[in-house]
């Protein structure tokens, strides 16, 4: 059994973040979204994993990620030179994923339940293709199955405008390797792209074997800022332990699950837990609220902030409104001069969001 993370595309739905690093970067908790992925086959036992890279973010995931020896993986990079589909990814993944069965897995999406449990169930059913379900309120923005009282999938439809139910199809899918003669006759869609459903859509028409599991537990894709959001509160949630390898002092007190890193210095500041706080950060005059990530080398002062995410050298100065719901890019600077100030002045990056409320 192989596996196939997808970490190439366009991540347009994350700018500005994507303009200079992969979405799949992006950390959720402080550690990067592909990450959970590979750890999660890992441990489901699949260790020989090719993972899809975009000519524009390739080589920083290879840097970050490296060979999987520190996931105890082995792991292959397949560069696709352009975003042309989910089954195009695939389709230059052949000559990697040869014979074998594999797991296909979108680099930015996390799941909570043990992948063992479908993976049994593909190979014990010898099945051509397992699917993973989950209900969703916007079904037009994935793709959607139809299934009968049964559970047998009947059709699939990439991103329909009328969606024939809320079944949304999860971004981990198990294929044996009659996938390839599908995608071989593939079209592309009215987008452009080789999308997988059609793939399915054709193994389904030719009487091949496809089953869907509904999931268990919480699905996440993501590729906005909302659902990355909502990653970071689930895992903290869930995930955190508290640690302290940095540096307390004055009047800080630390409430409920933190986890700070080495030489972090936080001065005259309150943290409520779940929050981790990277490496070699600043803290002073600051309260950090529930559901908040702070990468390494960020520095805070004088800021009220909560479930929100802050990347690497991030420098928030001097905001005294409580700042909720925000991603805050890597080396981002937000200073706040005057208390009252009688003038704002930016520079801000295309696609960049301010909401002064
Ligand atoms: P998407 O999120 O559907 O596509 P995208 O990354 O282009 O993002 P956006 O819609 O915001 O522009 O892709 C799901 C995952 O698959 C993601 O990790 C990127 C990856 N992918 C590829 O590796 N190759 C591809 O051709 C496509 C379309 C996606």
């Amino acid at each position: 059994m192989k596996a196939l993370i997808l970490s190439g595309g366009k991540g347009t739905r994350l700018r500005p973040l994507t303009y200079t690093g992969a979405k799949q970067l992006v950390p959720v908790a402080n550690k990067p979204i592909l990450w959970y992925g590979i750890e999660a086959l890992v441990k489901a036992k699949i260790t020989d994993i090719g993972i899809i890279i975009s000519p524009e973010t390739g080589a920083e995931i290879q840097e970050k990620t490296g060979d999987g020896s520190n996931f105890g993986a082995n792991i292959t990079y397949i560069l696709q030179d352009s975003p042309d589909g989910l089954a195009h990814a695939v389709k230059i993944a052949q000559p990697f994923l040869g014979n074998s069965p594999f797991v296909m897995y979108l680099g930015d999406n996390l799941i909570a339940d043990d992948l063992s449990e479908y993976l049994d169930e593909f190979i014990l059913k010898n099945l051509d293709a397992l699917i993973l379900l989950r209900k969703v309120s916007n079904p037009s923005a994935f793709g959607v199955a139809t299934v009968n009282e049964k559970g047998e999938v009947l059709a699939l439809v990439e991103k329909p405008q009328n969606p024939p139910s809320n079944l949304a199809l999860v971004g981990i899918y198990f294929f044996s390797p009659e996938i390839h003669n599908s995608i071989e006759i593939l079209k592309p869609s009215a987008r452009g792209e080789l999308e997988i459903t059609d793939a399915i859509q054709n193994l389904l028409e030719n009487k091949k074997l496809v089953s869907a599991r509904e999931l268990k537990n919480w699905w996440l894709d993501t590729g906005k800022k909302d659902d990355l959001l909502e990653a970071n509160r689930i895992i903290l949630d869930t995930n955190l332990t508290s640690e302290n390898l940095g540096i307390i002092q004055g009047s800080t007190q630390i409430i409920g699950r933190v986890k700070i890193g080495k030489k972090t210095k936080i001065i005259n500041s309150t943290i409520r837990g779940p929050v981790i706080i990277g490496d070699n950060c600043y803290l002073e005059n600051c309260f950090i609220g529930p559901y908040s990530s702070i990468a390494d080398n960020a520095k805070l002062t004088d800021t009220d902030l909560e479930h929100s995410v802050i990347l690497e050298s991030a420098q928030v100065l001097g905001i005294q409104q409580r700042i909720v719901d925000s991603v805050i890019g890597q080396r981002a600077k937000i200073n706040l001069v005057l208390k009252r100030p009688k003038a704002l002045s930016f520079m801000i990056g295309d696609d960049s969001h301010i909401e002064l409320t």
